[in-house]
């Protein structure tokens, strides 16, 4: 029973990883300028809500466990677009079914795949639509709001932004350099594998 209550205790934390601001200024094109954000899933030291609201939007992100995605919802908003925890996956895409607002969740490409992805979307009168990243996103951990001290972003899987009730203009977008601020910035994308490869 103590092997079970630590293991998932290491999955709750292992949770933080936070979106850098590179992945929400890439998809700008996306979100109507006039958007009102509820970016429902909250890290401390994470930087989502400011980065987002510094894109221009307006934004609420409130502090997690008082604000719970699961019982909380505000009374005003537009958009849910956030990188939920990915342990809550499932119940994270029930609820946003629930809530019927237009969304965008980074998640992880394989959760596509899911049955539990096929059984609440796949009679959706609205289709979920992806984004696909130019590159791979690469989250900050954070431990107890703070930057782990030598640890390196390299994420080793994929992940989309999926969207619904978005009106991409096609069923799978995928961002151009051009659109990608990343790539303006030579390197800045590169995982530790490339990084020691090509040294
Ligand atoms: C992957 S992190 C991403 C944080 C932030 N959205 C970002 O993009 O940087 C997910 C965070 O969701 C928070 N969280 C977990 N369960 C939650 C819930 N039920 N309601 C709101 N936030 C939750 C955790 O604190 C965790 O740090």
């Amino acid at each position: 029973m103590t092997a079970i209550y630590r293991v998932y205790t290491t999955m709750e934390k292992h949770d933080t990883y936070v979106t850098p601001d590179y992945a929400w200024k890439n998809i700008k094109n996306y979100i109507p300028s006039d958007a009102v954000i509820w970016e429902a899933f909250y890290a401390p030291g994470g930087e989502s809500g400011q980065i987002l609201t510094d894109m221009g939007y307006e934004v609420i992100h409130k502090p997690y466990p008082q604000y719970d995605f699961f019982q909380y919802e505000p009374e005003h908003y537009t958009h849910i677009i956030s990188n939920p925890p990915f342990s809550k996956s499932k119940q994270v895409l029930e609820r946003l079914k629930q809530l019927n607002k237009p969304f965008i969740m980074i998640m992880p490409s394989a959760k596509l795949c899911t049955g539990y992805f096929r059984h609440i979307f796949q009679d959706s009168e609205d289709p979920i639509q992806i984004i696909i990243p130019r590159k791979r996103i690469h989250f900050k951990k954070l431990v107890n709001g703070e930057p782990v001290k030598d640890w390196k972003p390299a994420c080793c899987f994929d992940c989309f932004y999926y969207c619904y009730k978005m009106n991409l203009p096609r069923d799978i977008v995928w961002l151009t350099d051009k659109e990608c601020v990343e790539m303006k910035k030579k390197g800045n994308h590169k995982c530790n594998r490339e990084t020691k490869s090509s040294s």
